[in-house]
Protein backbone atom coordinates (compact mmCIF):
# COMPACT_ATOMS: atom_id res chain seq x y z
CA UNK A 1 0.00 0.00 0.00
CA UNK A 2 1.13 3.44 -0.91
CA UNK A 3 1.93 6.37 1.27
CA UNK A 4 -1.29 8.20 -0.74
CA UNK A 5 -3.62 5.06 -0.87
CA UNK A 6 -3.56 4.85 3.35
CA UNK A 7 -6.54 6.38 4.85
CA UNK A 8 -4.79 9.44 6.65
CA UNK A 9 -5.59 10.84 9.99
CA UNK A 10 -7.42 14.33 9.72
CA UNK A 11 -4.51 17.34 9.89
CA UNK A 12 -2.06 14.43 9.60
CA UNK A 13 1.32 15.88 7.81
CA UNK A 14 1.86 14.36 4.32
CA UNK A 15 5.34 14.18 2.85
CA UNK A 16 6.52 14.94 -0.42
CA UNK A 17 8.37 12.89 -2.81
CA UNK A 18 11.47 13.24 -3.81
CA UNK A 19 12.62 16.29 -6.28
CA UNK A 20 9.94 17.92 -8.54
CA UNK A 21 8.00 16.63 -10.95
CA UNK A 22 6.30 17.84 -13.89
CA UNK A 23 2.51 17.93 -14.53
CA UNK A 24 -0.23 18.91 -16.37
CA UNK A 25 -2.67 21.91 -16.46
CA UNK A 26 -5.91 20.74 -17.00
CA UNK A 27 -8.20 23.74 -16.63
CA UNK A 28 -7.37 27.75 -15.70
CA UNK A 29 -10.80 29.53 -14.50
CA UNK A 30 -11.96 33.29 -13.29
CA UNK A 31 -12.92 33.93 -10.05
CA UNK A 32 -13.71 36.79 -9.07
CA UNK A 33 -10.65 38.99 -9.51
CA UNK A 34 -8.65 35.74 -9.16
CA UNK A 35 -7.90 32.75 -11.11
CA UNK A 36 -8.54 28.74 -10.22
CA UNK A 37 -5.98 26.72 -11.82
CA UNK A 38 -5.75 22.70 -11.97
CA UNK A 39 -2.97 20.49 -12.76
CA UNK A 40 -3.21 16.36 -12.57
CA UNK A 41 -0.79 14.81 -10.65
CA UNK A 42 0.15 11.20 -11.51
CA UNK A 43 2.47 10.73 -8.82
CA UNK A 44 0.18 11.93 -5.69
CA UNK A 45 -0.16 11.96 -2.75
CA UNK A 46 -3.31 13.77 -1.91
CA UNK A 47 -2.45 16.29 0.25
CA UNK A 48 -3.53 18.06 3.91
CA UNK A 49 -5.10 21.19 4.14
CA UNK A 50 -2.36 24.31 4.74
CA UNK A 51 0.17 22.36 3.09
CA UNK A 52 1.35 23.81 -0.36
CA UNK A 53 3.43 22.97 -3.34
CA UNK A 54 6.55 25.00 -5.01
CA UNK A 55 5.33 26.21 -8.62
CA UNK A 56 7.11 27.07 -12.10
CA UNK A 57 5.94 26.68 -15.68
CA UNK A 58 7.87 24.45 -17.90
CA UNK A 59 7.78 27.53 -20.29
CA UNK A 60 8.44 31.44 -20.02
CA UNK A 61 10.24 30.68 -16.45
CA UNK A 62 13.62 31.55 -16.07
CA UNK A 63 16.32 31.47 -18.59
CA UNK A 64 16.18 34.12 -21.69
CA UNK A 65 13.03 35.13 -20.51
CA UNK A 66 14.40 36.80 -17.37
CA UNK A 67 12.15 36.88 -14.07
CA UNK A 68 10.30 34.44 -12.71
CA UNK A 69 13.81 32.11 -11.95
CA UNK A 70 13.02 30.45 -8.60
CA UNK A 71 9.21 28.52 -8.26
CA UNK A 72 6.54 30.02 -5.89
CA UNK A 73 5.09 29.01 -3.17
CA UNK A 74 1.32 28.02 -3.56
CA UNK A 75 -1.65 26.69 -1.01
CA UNK A 76 -3.38 24.10 -1.98
CA UNK A 77 -6.63 25.04 -2.31
CA UNK A 78 -8.36 21.97 -2.99
CA UNK A 79 -7.40 18.04 -4.26
CA UNK A 80 -9.58 15.17 -4.88
CA UNK A 81 -7.84 11.89 -5.59
CA UNK A 82 -8.73 9.75 -8.82
CA UNK A 83 -7.42 6.49 -10.23
CA UNK A 84 -4.94 8.29 -12.49
CA UNK A 85 -3.66 10.51 -9.91
CA UNK A 86 -4.67 13.72 -7.93
CA UNK A 87 -6.42 16.78 -9.29
CA UNK A 88 -4.68 19.77 -7.41
CA UNK A 89 -6.24 23.32 -7.56
CA UNK A 90 -4.59 26.43 -6.72
CA UNK A 91 -5.83 29.96 -6.02
CA UNK A 92 -3.61 33.08 -7.65
CA UNK A 93 -3.67 36.57 -7.77
CA UNK A 94 -1.42 38.31 -10.11
CA UNK A 95 0.73 40.34 -8.34
CA UNK A 96 4.19 40.00 -9.83
CA UNK A 97 6.11 38.35 -12.55
CA UNK A 98 5.78 34.50 -11.06
CA UNK A 99 1.70 35.11 -10.00
CA UNK A 100 1.00 36.16 -13.52
CA UNK A 101 2.54 33.54 -15.30
CA UNK A 102 0.78 30.87 -13.23
CA UNK A 103 -2.26 33.28 -13.49
CA UNK A 104 -1.74 32.76 -17.48
CA UNK A 105 -1.37 28.80 -17.51
CA UNK A 106 -3.75 27.09 -20.23
CA UNK A 107 -4.84 23.46 -20.47
CA UNK A 108 -2.18 21.45 -21.96
CA UNK A 109 0.45 23.39 -20.25
CA UNK A 110 3.51 21.69 -18.22
CA UNK A 111 4.22 22.75 -14.88
CA UNK A 112 6.80 21.94 -12.42
CA UNK A 113 5.42 21.05 -8.62
CA UNK A 114 7.45 20.23 -5.69
CA UNK A 115 5.13 19.00 -2.51
CA UNK A 116 3.35 18.83 -1.00
CA UNK A 117 5.22 20.65 1.43
CA UNK A 118 5.12 21.92 4.99
CA UNK A 119 2.69 21.57 8.50
CA UNK A 120 -1.13 21.20 7.59
CA UNK A 121 -3.84 22.33 9.77
CA UNK A 122 -4.27 20.42 13.01
CA UNK A 123 -7.85 19.20 13.64
CA UNK A 124 -9.56 21.26 16.52
CA UNK A 125 -9.60 18.65 19.06
CA UNK A 126 -5.60 18.63 19.30
CA UNK A 127 -6.02 21.99 19.98
CA UNK A 128 -8.84 22.21 22.45
CA UNK A 129 -9.84 19.34 24.47
CA UNK A 130 -13.57 18.16 23.69
CA UNK A 131 -13.82 20.99 20.96
CA UNK A 132 -16.97 22.23 19.53
CA UNK A 133 -16.26 23.32 16.17
CA UNK A 134 -13.96 25.31 13.72
CA UNK A 135 -14.32 28.77 12.85
CA UNK A 136 -12.19 29.82 9.42
CA UNK A 137 -10.99 33.22 9.12
CA UNK A 138 -9.68 33.86 5.46
CA UNK A 139 -8.46 37.62 4.05
CA UNK A 140 -8.03 37.97 0.43
CA UNK A 141 -5.82 35.37 -2.04
CA UNK A 142 -5.35 33.42 2.04
CA UNK A 143 -8.91 32.09 1.54
CA UNK A 144 -7.15 29.25 -0.52
CA UNK A 145 -6.04 26.67 2.29
CA UNK A 146 -9.12 27.62 4.00
CA UNK A 147 -11.25 25.83 1.06
CA UNK A 148 -9.80 22.29 1.43
CA UNK A 149 -9.74 22.87 5.29
CA UNK A 150 -13.30 23.44 5.63
CA UNK A 151 -14.29 20.47 3.07
CA UNK A 152 -11.90 18.10 5.00
CA UNK A 153 -13.74 18.95 8.39
CA UNK A 154 -17.19 18.61 7.39
CA UNK A 155 -16.31 15.49 5.65
CA UNK A 156 -15.48 14.22 9.05
CA UNK A 157 -18.44 15.75 10.59
CA UNK A 158 -16.81 18.78 12.37
CA UNK A 159 -19.29 22.05 11.81
CA UNK A 160 -17.17 24.65 10.43
CA UNK A 161 -17.99 28.66 10.47
CA UNK A 162 -16.37 30.38 7.66
CA UNK A 163 -16.04 34.34 7.62
CA UNK A 164 -14.60 35.83 4.59
CA UNK A 165 -13.08 39.10 4.26
CA UNK A 166 -11.79 41.02 0.81
CA UNK A 167 -10.65 44.11 0.07
CA UNK A 168 -12.65 45.26 -2.85
CA UNK A 169 -14.36 43.03 -5.90
CA UNK A 170 -11.25 43.66 -7.67
CA UNK A 171 -9.54 42.04 -4.94
CA UNK A 172 -11.81 39.06 -4.47
CA UNK A 173 -12.29 35.78 -5.66
CA UNK A 174 -12.18 32.07 -5.06
CA UNK A 175 -16.14 31.51 -3.37
CA UNK A 176 -16.26 29.07 -5.79
CA UNK A 177 -14.34 26.88 -3.70
CA UNK A 178 -16.56 27.30 -0.86
CA UNK A 179 -20.32 26.68 -2.70
CA UNK A 180 -19.67 22.87 -3.23
CA UNK A 181 -17.58 20.03 -1.23
CA UNK A 182 -15.28 20.58 -4.12
CA UNK A 183 -15.16 23.62 -6.65
CA UNK A 184 -13.69 21.58 -9.77
CA UNK A 185 -15.52 18.14 -8.79
CA UNK A 186 -18.25 16.48 -10.41
CA UNK A 187 -21.51 17.68 -8.18
CA UNK A 188 -23.22 13.50 -8.30
CA UNK A 189 -19.76 12.93 -6.69
CA UNK A 190 -19.72 15.82 -4.33
CA UNK A 191 -22.90 16.91 -3.10
CA UNK A 192 -23.28 20.47 -2.38
CA UNK A 193 -22.50 20.89 1.43
CA UNK A 194 -24.09 23.49 3.60
CA UNK A 195 -21.83 25.33 6.26
CA UNK A 196 -22.35 28.72 7.63
CA UNK A 197 -20.49 31.18 5.61
CA UNK A 198 -20.20 35.10 6.23
CA UNK A 199 -18.80 37.80 3.95
CA UNK A 200 -17.27 41.32 4.68
CA UNK A 201 -15.58 43.59 2.59
CA UNK A 202 -13.95 47.15 2.62
CA UNK A 203 -16.64 48.70 -0.02
CA UNK A 204 -19.29 47.09 1.59
CA UNK A 205 -20.64 45.27 -1.40
CA UNK A 206 -21.18 41.73 -2.64
CA UNK A 207 -17.14 40.27 -3.28
CA UNK A 208 -19.06 38.56 -6.80
CA UNK A 209 -20.22 41.54 -8.63
CA UNK A 210 -23.91 39.85 -9.58
CA UNK A 211 -25.14 40.20 -6.21
CA UNK A 212 -25.08 43.44 -4.29
CA UNK A 213 -27.28 42.01 -1.47
CA UNK A 214 -25.69 45.11 1.09
CA UNK A 215 -27.63 42.67 4.06
CA UNK A 216 -25.23 39.70 3.69
CA UNK A 217 -22.04 41.64 2.98
CA UNK A 218 -20.33 43.64 6.20
CA UNK A 219 -19.41 46.46 5.66
CA UNK A 220 -15.70 47.09 7.06
CA UNK A 221 -13.53 44.03 8.33
CA UNK A 222 -13.14 40.20 8.54
CA UNK A 223 -12.10 40.27 12.08
CA UNK A 224 -15.59 42.25 12.96
CA UNK A 225 -17.23 39.31 12.40
CA UNK A 226 -14.80 37.20 14.61
CA UNK A 227 -14.93 39.72 16.99
CA UNK A 228 -18.84 39.17 17.38
CA UNK A 229 -18.25 35.55 17.15
CA UNK A 230 -15.70 35.74 20.02
CA UNK A 231 -18.34 36.98 22.53
CA UNK A 232 -20.23 34.45 22.24
CA UNK A 233 -20.38 31.60 25.30
CA UNK A 234 -18.93 29.08 23.05
CA UNK A 235 -16.06 30.34 21.84
CA UNK A 236 -13.59 29.12 23.87
CA UNK A 237 -14.50 25.57 23.31
CA UNK A 238 -13.63 26.03 19.35
CA UNK A 239 -10.95 26.62 17.28
CA UNK A 240 -9.93 29.47 15.14
CA UNK A 241 -8.27 28.79 11.78
CA UNK A 242 -7.02 31.78 9.94
CA UNK A 243 -4.59 33.02 6.42
CA UNK A 244 -4.71 36.08 5.07
CA UNK A 245 -2.77 39.93 5.12
CA UNK A 246 -0.41 39.60 8.16
CA UNK A 247 -2.15 42.45 9.56
CA UNK A 248 -5.23 40.69 9.75
CA UNK A 249 -3.51 37.76 11.05
CA UNK A 250 -1.55 39.40 13.66
CA UNK A 251 -5.22 40.85 14.98
CA UNK A 252 -6.83 37.59 14.90
CA UNK A 253 -3.63 36.22 16.81
CA UNK A 254 -4.23 39.08 19.58
CA UNK A 255 -7.77 38.44 19.32
CA UNK A 256 -7.82 34.83 20.07
CA UNK A 257 -5.27 35.19 22.90
CA UNK A 258 -7.08 38.13 24.64
CA UNK A 259 -9.85 35.30 24.88
CA UNK A 260 -8.36 32.29 25.44
CA UNK A 261 -9.47 31.21 22.59
CA UNK A 262 -6.37 28.36 20.20
CA UNK A 263 -6.19 29.27 17.06
CA UNK A 264 -3.76 28.20 14.21
CA UNK A 265 -2.42 30.88 11.42
CA UNK A 266 -1.45 29.94 7.97
CA UNK A 267 1.71 32.34 7.68
CA UNK A 268 3.99 33.52 4.46
CA UNK A 269 7.39 34.05 4.35
CA UNK A 270 9.57 34.73 0.91
CA UNK A 271 10.31 31.07 0.38
CA UNK A 272 13.37 30.17 -1.96
CA UNK A 273 14.18 26.54 -1.57
CA UNK A 274 10.34 25.24 0.46
CA UNK A 275 12.14 22.68 1.76
CA UNK A 276 14.45 23.95 4.64
CA UNK A 277 17.67 24.62 3.33
CA UNK A 278 17.98 28.08 2.80
CA UNK A 279 16.75 29.70 5.80
CA UNK A 280 15.42 32.97 3.79
CA UNK A 281 11.84 32.23 5.43
CA UNK A 282 12.69 32.00 9.25
CA UNK A 283 10.69 33.86 11.54
CA UNK A 284 11.26 34.41 15.50
CA UNK A 285 9.79 32.07 17.85
CA UNK A 286 7.39 33.43 21.26
CA UNK A 287 9.62 33.90 23.88
CA UNK A 288 12.59 34.49 22.47
CA UNK A 289 13.01 30.73 21.77
CA UNK A 290 15.03 30.54 18.72
CA UNK A 291 13.87 30.80 15.20
CA UNK A 292 11.46 28.59 13.44
CA UNK A 293 11.61 27.93 9.18
CA UNK A 294 8.18 28.52 8.23
CA UNK A 295 8.52 26.15 5.31
CA UNK A 296 8.91 23.04 7.26
CA UNK A 297 7.74 24.60 10.95
CA UNK A 298 5.02 26.05 9.44
CA UNK A 299 3.11 27.25 7.02
CA UNK A 300 0.61 26.52 9.48
CA UNK A 301 1.70 27.64 13.08
CA UNK A 302 0.03 27.88 16.47
CA UNK A 303 -0.55 31.63 17.66
CA UNK A 304 1.17 31.06 21.16
CA UNK A 305 4.45 30.03 18.96
CA UNK A 306 4.96 32.85 17.37
CA UNK A 307 5.56 36.52 18.62
CA UNK A 308 3.97 38.59 16.04
CA UNK A 309 2.35 37.31 12.64
CA UNK A 310 3.81 40.57 11.12
CA UNK A 311 6.11 38.90 8.73
CA UNK A 312 8.78 41.30 6.90
CA UNK A 313 8.26 40.70 3.11
CA UNK A 314 5.01 38.35 3.06
CA UNK A 315 1.64 39.45 1.94
CA UNK A 316 0.46 41.14 -0.74
C1 LIG B 1 3.25 29.13 2.02
C2 LIG B 1 2.80 30.14 0.99
C3 LIG B 1 1.60 29.95 0.33
C4 LIG B 1 1.17 30.88 -0.65
N1 LIG B 1 -0.01 30.67 -1.29
C5 LIG B 1 -0.39 31.53 -2.27
C6 LIG B 1 -1.61 31.27 -2.98
O1 LIG B 1 -2.32 30.30 -2.72
N2 LIG B 1 -1.95 32.15 -3.96
C7 LIG B 1 -1.17 33.26 -4.26
O2 LIG B 1 -1.54 34.02 -5.19
N3 LIG B 1 -0.03 33.51 -3.60
C8 LIG B 1 0.37 32.67 -2.62
N4 LIG B 1 1.54 32.91 -1.93
C9 LIG B 1 2.30 34.12 -2.25
C10 LIG B 1 3.19 33.92 -3.46
O3 LIG B 1 4.07 32.83 -3.33
C11 LIG B 1 4.03 35.19 -3.63
O4 LIG B 1 3.15 36.26 -3.77
C12 LIG B 1 4.95 35.07 -4.82
O5 LIG B 1 6.29 35.00 -4.39
C13 LIG B 1 4.81 36.24 -5.73
O6 LIG B 1 5.67 36.01 -6.84
P1 LIG B 1 5.72 37.06 -8.01
O7 LIG B 1 6.89 36.75 -8.86
O8 LIG B 1 4.39 37.12 -8.70
O9 LIG B 1 5.85 38.47 -7.29
P2 LIG B 1 7.15 39.05 -6.55
O10 LIG B 1 7.90 39.89 -7.51
O11 LIG B 1 7.89 37.95 -5.86
O12 LIG B 1 6.43 39.97 -5.45
C14 LIG B 1 5.27 40.72 -5.75
C15 LIG B 1 4.63 41.24 -4.47
O13 LIG B 1 4.40 40.17 -3.54
C16 LIG B 1 5.19 40.37 -2.36
N5 LIG B 1 5.84 39.07 -2.08
C17 LIG B 1 7.02 38.61 -2.53
N6 LIG B 1 7.27 37.36 -2.08
C18 LIG B 1 6.24 37.04 -1.29
C19 LIG B 1 5.92 35.90 -0.54
N7 LIG B 1 6.68 34.82 -0.49
N8 LIG B 1 4.78 35.91 0.13
C20 LIG B 1 3.97 36.95 0.07
N9 LIG B 1 4.21 38.06 -0.63
C21 LIG B 1 5.34 38.13 -1.30
C22 LIG B 1 6.19 41.43 -2.67
O14 LIG B 1 6.43 42.21 -1.51
C23 LIG B 1 5.49 42.24 -3.75
O15 LIG B 1 4.64 43.20 -3.19
C24 LIG B 1 1.98 32.02 -0.95
C25 LIG B 1 3.20 32.20 -0.27
C26 LIG B 1 3.59 31.29 0.69
C27 LIG B 1 4.90 31.50 1.38
S1 LIG C 1 12.23 28.45 2.12
FE1 LIG C 1 14.26 27.71 2.24
S2 LIG C 1 14.43 27.20 4.37
FE2 LIG C 1 12.36 27.78 4.16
Amino acid sequence: MTASMRARRLGERVTAPFGRRLCEVTRNLTSGGYRIFSVSDPVGPEPAAGQFYMLAADAGWGGNEGRPYLARAFSVADAESYADGVRLDFLVQAVGPGTSRLAALEAGEGLWIHGPLGRPFAPPHELVEGAAGAVLVGGGIGVAPLAIWRRQLVRAGIPARVLLGFRDRANSGGLDLFQTGSSLASPANDPRICSELRLASEDGLHPVGDHQDRRRTHRGYVTDLLGVLLEGDEASSGAVYACGPPAMLEAVRVMCADRGVACELALEAPMACGFGACFGCAIPRAGGAGYMRLCVDGPVVRGDEIETALVPGSGH
